[in-house]
């Protein structure tokens, strides 16, 4: 039973916004070890559908991960059952160095105390993170002097501190670097072989680049879902995409 991998299961999920139907009706599954991509265009649904698993948003259906039913829950709660998330702007502690951000992310437990006294040791968890995210080499430097690139690393590593088994991550590239989004998907093939991750994204390219799969979220509800090539092959979405009049999210 130990070996069962975990996943991440949606079923007919909506999330309504004063009788505005933002999700309309999502069901899909996410295996752990499978590169998840979530497009669509602006509006989609697509943040929306990250606050319902993550419990931010109200929504009706069910979500499950593994054996645990997250819908209803608070979201502390789905923090701790290992569901994790960043946001389109990075939420990292600005005046912080990058270990004290990890430090405070591993455990809520330590009081201020720990966080102060000159350190000798890193928890073993933290310096993993550090290595897994290529931030050792930046430990001590205050946050808010990271790239933005770097911010999200960071993130991405408090997440791995605390444990999380599920990663969603909302435009995790928008901003960065070619070299940067480069390192940033390589991280998450690494990081997502263990894992059930989410990407939302709007970078093609990137997605072309790193996704096992994709889902294409549109007006609320799933329009396609597949591989890459099938996906981008797919005329409903292509036409979504030529639909749109903003520059963002070019498919083909
Ligand atoms: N708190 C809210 N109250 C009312 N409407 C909302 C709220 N949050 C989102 N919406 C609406 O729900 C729809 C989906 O928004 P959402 O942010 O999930 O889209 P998205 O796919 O993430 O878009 P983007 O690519 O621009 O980030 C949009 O029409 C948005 O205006
Ligand atoms: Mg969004």
């Amino acid at each position: 039973m130990s070996m069962t991998a975990d996943y991440l299961e949606l079923s007919d999920v909506r999330v309504e916004f004063d009788g505005f139907r933002a999700v309309d009706g999502v069901s899909m599954t996410v295996l752990q070890g499978d590169l998840r991509f979530l497009i669509g265009p602006n509006g989609a649904g697509k943040t929306t559908l990250v606050d319902a698993i993550t419990g931010l948003a109200k929504a009706t259906g069910s979500i499950r991960f593994g054996r645990s039913d997250l819908l209803g829950r608070p979201v502390h709660r789905i923090a701790r059952l290992g569901i994790g998330r960043t946001f389109q702007t990075a939420s990292v502690f600005e005046e912080l160095s990058v270990l004290q951000n990890l430090d405070i992310a591993a455990g809520a437990h330590r009081g201020p105390l720990t966080l102060l006294r000159a350190r000798t040791a890193v928890p073993a968890t933290v310096e993993e993170a550090l290595e897994t995210v290529g931030l050792a080499a930046h430990r001590e430097r205050k946050a808010g002097e990271l790239s933005h690139g770097q911010k999200q690393w960071l993130e991405i590593g408090m997440l791995l501190v605390q444990n999380a088994r599920v990663l969603a991550l909302d435009e995790p590239v928008a901003g960065m670097s070619a070299d940067e989004r480069q390192a940033t998907g390589e991280l998450l093939h690494a990081v997502g072989a263990d894992r059930t991750v989410i990407v939302v994204e709007h970078d093609m390219d990137f997605m072309r680049a790193f996704a096992d799969s994709v889902t294409v979220l549109h007006a609320g509800r799933v329009l396609a879902e597949g591989g890459v090539t099938d996906v981008q092959a797919d005329p409903r979405v292509q036409e979504v995409y030529l639909g749109t009049s903003g520059s963002r999210g070019e498919v083909a």
